[in-house]
């Protein structure tokens, strides 16, 4: 450095580490690969060998509770309780934290914590649940590391309905914390700001994320999204597009609703429970509230939403816009929320913040007590979205339903509570703590039966395994069989995987990907019943572990014709679940569009893509759902294709002549430039690989095979395994994964080691 001169040159530091723009900036459509190691270890400050559930386990949850239960009727000056109470704001914490979970991926959910990192802490339906967690910070730092802020947001939603007379059905802690945004999950196309939109049907025409208009029969929103817009939790209260109409919002509440896997009954009971506390905020105009907090000035420490009016909370409190509360009595469990609703007739009015909202025709009506100002009331408030419960004729059944039987609608509230916040959390070996709630009667926890027999040994192994490659059934066929059985899992909401054996079930069993285990599944029940039959003392093996059993020996026959001796792991302990056990509809959201792993596109892809992704997108996507990192995306892959894991046998990245054969052919072939890569469709989706120096067409792939030669960073890892050295490496690591692969969903067994 010259002396005097500043290190940086020039005249202005114009950027720093990780300014934009960046590689999104510059190349907006490119395969975000890296996203596979989001949230990886280098983000966790407790380090890789932290058990977070046994250390949750270690806390006395009872005074924990009690803890907590003691500051929601607390109160603090730079946020005051409504009523003194904390519990219905809470309740919305809570609800937000778990109300993102969508079926179509299982993404979103209370699992991580994730309302506390951008986009999802910003979000205007999130407004002042910052302060909500800010409350509750003393709580977090009492316990530590032992208690996730995931769990805590959810234990504190149990705890506010519990101190407002509601019976919980049950908490399960167990929830592991991400350290770091998720900058993947697709939340859907942004029209919230209607500026230069001249009409209300230009605007639905723009929305990118419905398709048809209004009353249109396929009106629908895109897949994944279950929220009517970017940046809420599901639907607009004041109605779709702030348009005030109560059927309208109906029909949204139902689509989104239903993306959150909850059917009419369980959507009315969330909707009328959760309105049956606390209020809405609407004092202040939204153009007088400050940034959200990922966009805050540093000095608000991560706090958004500034209200410049008065002490910006109490009485002056601005979070959505609508002012005003459901019951006379917003701090206890009680029927008046639906007979509030269906007592009165109600008309449409605004709210200080200007925000579209209904009140009691009748002056007469009830009122509900000021929040802060005591001797002040207000006239009761509904929202579109409430209205929408009384005029959609099978929601309005419902109403009448729980209206009659206040005891019913309790029971379907809790038990609606602890699915939305727990459906997430995969199986039920993952809950932890004195009040989870085990039985096999929620069939949306996807039951399977415990063991309940001795399982098989080392010798029994080695019987299974010959009994399997003596019964006549390629090695392929097995190795598509046990990958497909496992490859259902997806590491969003843990479900899906081998235990179960749900592939020889419907819907599983029926899907067209599938088809080349229904004839291997009949094998394998041939030689299940034999060794069953013949075991002593009780021993069985299940169509689960057997399913998986039949991988291992196929792997280990095709690493050995290449020349490798290799052991792949097998823990039995798998069991075989039922139809009955089984919510076929609910496993329908499992199929996958595109499956790059055994070469499968659906053939509505284009359709329902309507061309704005590529295969190989949704392969990524499946990789990150089977909790891959790119090393291993690559070389399960590279391996698959050895061993002609088509769906329909296919020779598509099947680049070698030794099929069955555990060779690195697919990576050496896919990095030579002794060929050309030309299209064999128009639309570019499938491909020859022509040798260049004339001889023709010597192999055909697809996008999901060429893209780990095309794409920089994967093409970095497939050297490695064309590399002269790469082979053995290829074969290691390969049956490593293909182990982690069929182990994703043993809870019951370890920790299972992921990417995110
Ligand atoms: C408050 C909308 C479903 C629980 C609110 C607020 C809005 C809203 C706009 C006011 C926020 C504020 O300004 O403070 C909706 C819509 C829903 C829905 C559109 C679906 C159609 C639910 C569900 C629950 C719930 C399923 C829980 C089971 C609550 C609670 C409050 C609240 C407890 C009061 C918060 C407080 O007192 O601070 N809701 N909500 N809501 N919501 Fe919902």
């Amino acid at each position: 450095v010259l002396s005097g001169q500043c290190p940086f040159g020039g005249d202005r530091v114009g950027g720093a580490f990780a300014t934009p723009p960046t590689l999104e900036e510059w190349y907006p459509d490119r395969l975000r690969v890296e996203m596979l190691h989001q949230n990886g270890p280098q983000a966790n400050p407790l380090g890789p060998d932290f058990d977070y559930p046994a250390a949750f386990a270690t806390i006395d949850l009872q005074a924990l509770k009690a803890d907590i239960k003691q500051f929601l009727t607390s109160s603090v000056s730079w946020w005051p309780s409504d009523y003194g109470n904390y519990g219905p704001q809470m309740i919305r914490m809570a609800w937000h934290s778990a109300g993102t979970y969508r079926i179509a991926d299982g993404r979103g959910g209370a699992g991580q914590g994730l309302q506390r990192f951008a986009p999802i802490s910003s979000w205007w339906d999130n407004g002042n649940i910052d302060k909500s967690r800010r409350l509750l910070w003393p709580i977090k730092q009492k316990y530590g590391s032992a208690l996730s802020w995931a769990d805590l947001m959810v234990l504190t939603g149990n705890c506010a309905l519990e101190i407002m007379n509601f019976p919980t059905y049950g908490f399960a802690g167990g929830r592991e914390d991400a350290w770091e945004a998720d900058n993947a999950t697709y939340w859907g196309p942004e029209l919230w700001d209607p500026t230069n939109v001249t009409s209300f049907d230009e605007m639905v025409n723009r929305d990118k994320r419905w398709r048809g208009k209004n009353g249109d029969p396929d009106y629908d929103l895109e897949q994944p999204l279950a929220a009517s817009h970017q940046s809420l939790i599901y639907v607009n209260p004041e109605g779709p597009y702030s348009n005030g109409d109560p059927l309208a919002s109906a029909r949204d509440i139902r689509i989104t609703f239903t993306r959150m896997a909850m059917n009419d009954e369980e959507t009315v009971a969330l909707i009328a429970g959760g309105h049956a506390f606390g209020k809405s905020h609407g004092m202040v105009k939204a153009d007088r509230i400050g940034p959200p907090p990922d966009i805050a000035p540093i000095e608000a420490m991560g706090l958004g939403w500034h209200n410049p009016v008065g002490t910006g909370a109490a009485e002056n409190t601005m979070t959505n816009g609508i002012e005003g509360s459901w019951t006379q009595n917003p701090t206890t469990w009680d029927n008046s929320y639906l007979e509030n609703l269906f007592k009165h007739d109600w008309k449409q009015t605004r709210s200080p913040a200007g925000a579209l909202q209904w009140e009691p025709v009748d002056p007469d009506a009830p009122r509900t007590p000021d929040a802060h100002i005591a001797g002040k009331s207000h006239p009761l408030m509904m929202m579109t979205s409430d209205i929408a419960l009384k005029t959609d004729p099978v929601y309005h059944a419902i109403c009448e339903t729980f209206l009659a039987d206040f005891d019913y609608f309790t029971l379907q509230f809790a038990k609606a509570w602890y699915k939305l916040t727990h459906r997430d959390m995969g199986p039920k070996e993952r809950y932890v703590g004195p009040e989870a709630r085990i039985e096999n009667d929620l069939i949306w926890q996807d039951p399977i039966p415990p063991v309940d027999h001795p399982l098989v040994d080392e010798t029994d192994i080695a019987a299974l395994k010959s009994a399997i490659l003596g019964s006549g059934v390629s090695v392929s066929d097995l190795a598509f069989t046990a990958f497909s059985s496992a490859a259902s899992y997806r590491h969003s909401d843990k479900r899906g995987g081998a235990n179960g054996a749900r592939l020889a079930l419907a819907p599983q069993s029926g899907w067209a990907v599938n088809r080349r285990t229904v004839p291997v599944i009949e094998t394998l029940r041939a030689v299940m019943a034999e060794f069953n039959g013949k075991a002593a003392g009780g021993k069985k093996v299940s169509l689960a572990d057997l399913i998986v059993l039949c991988g291992c020996a196929a792997v280990e026959e095709a690493a050995k014709a290449a020349g490798v001796a290799t052991a792949v792991p097998f823990v039995p302990g798998r069991m075989d679940t039922t139809a009955e056990l089984t919510d076929e509809e609910s496993f329908e959201w499992l199929k996958p569009v595109v499956d790059g792993f055994r070469n499968y596109v659906d053939p509505s892809f284009a359709e329902i893509t309507r061309g704005r992704v590529a295969p190989e997108q949704v392969f990524l996507d499946r990789a990150n759902l089977l909790a891959l990192t790119a090393p291993e995306w690559v070389v399960l892959t590279g391996g698959l294709r050895a061993l002609n894991l088509n769906h329909d046998g296919s020779h598509h990245g099947i680049f070698t002549d030794r099929v069955g054969v555990l060779t690195n052919d697919f990576f050496t072939v896919l990095t030579s430039m002794d060929y050309v890569w030309n299209k064999a469709d128009e639309a570019g989706l499938t491909f020859t690989l022509d040798a260049r120096e004339g001889g023709g067409t010597k192999f055909t792939a697809t996008r999901c095979d060429l893209v780990f030669g095309a794409n920089q960073q994967l093409r970095a890892i497939a050297e490695i395994y064309a590399g002269s050295d790469g082979h053995a490496r290829f074969v290691r690591d390969f049956v490593k994964v293909w182990h982690k692969v069929m182990m994703l969903d043993r809870y019951d067994v370890a920790r299972v080691p992921t990417a995110s």
